[in-house]
């Protein structure tokens, strides 16, 4: 079975923990856009949706969901997204879309976070294919970036994209991630980053992965 298959079962299974006439959170990437198609199809059940990013309002909006900005919703029931990495205890890497920090916010106003992911992302320490995303204020991309080789970092910025907030994206290689609730803190305490694409301490609460049986849940 191809990836993307996989990714679509993933998607597909992640409809179960979307309750009938709620606000639903929706991430961003490969993943997240079959989820889209497939929420599309129940879109009479929902009260509406919050996008993580202007590429799924958009995706949401062509195929006739109600996007709401999130200061205008009472709360997000569930929020579902995919994830560059994915540990065993759902501790996660995401922001390779460059879509960060809006998926942050969604997952911390969720009541519940379901990550969807095809089994390749599956690792024992996070970090070990995936850089670690962190968007900063363009004007301290060289200071973060000597604060994250004092940590032991190897950032890199990504050249030529701009965030959707505006900001510039350094991606850092060599971490060390064994705690990487440490980690996170640390890195949003360096002033001028806005996030980092760790999610451990909100972690994912349930993790769909797609493989060539179907899809198993953890936990
Ligand atoms: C977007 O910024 C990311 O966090 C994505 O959720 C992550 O990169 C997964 O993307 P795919 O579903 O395309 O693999």
């Amino acid at each position: 079975m191809d990836a993307d298959t996989k990714k679509r079962l993933a998607a597909e299974s992640a409809l179960e923990y979307v309750e009938t006439g709620s606000v639903v959170g929706v991430g961003t990437g490969s993943t997240t856009n079959h989820f889209i198609d497939a929420l599309a199809r129940i879109r009479h059940r929902l009260d509406g949706t919050v996008a993580s990013s202007e590429a799924t309002a958009a995706r949401l909006r062509e195929r006739g969901l109600r996007v709401a900005d999130l200061n205008a919703v009472d709360g997000v029931s569930v929020y579902v997204d995919g994830a560059d990495e994915c540990t065993r205890h759902r501790q996660l890497v995401k922001g390779a879309g460059g879509a960060l920090t809006r998926e942050k916010i969604i997952a911390a106003a969720a009541e519940r976070f379901v990550c969807i992911v095809d089994d390749s992302k599956l690792v024992d320490v996070l970090g070990t294919a995936a850089p670690v995303p962190v968007e900063v204020i363009p004007m301290a991309r060289g200071y973060a970036a000597r604060q994250l080789v004092s940590l032991g970092g190897n950032p890199f910025w990504r050249e030529g994209v701009v965030t959707d907030n505006g900001n510039l994206i350094l991606d850092v290689h060599g971490l060390d991630l064994v705690d990487p609730g440490e980690v996170e803190d640390t890195l949003d305490r360096i002033t001028g980053t806005v996030a980092n694409g760790l999610f451990a301490r909100r972690r994912a609460d349930v993790v769909l992965i797609g493989g060539d049986t179907g899809v198993r849940t953890l936990p």
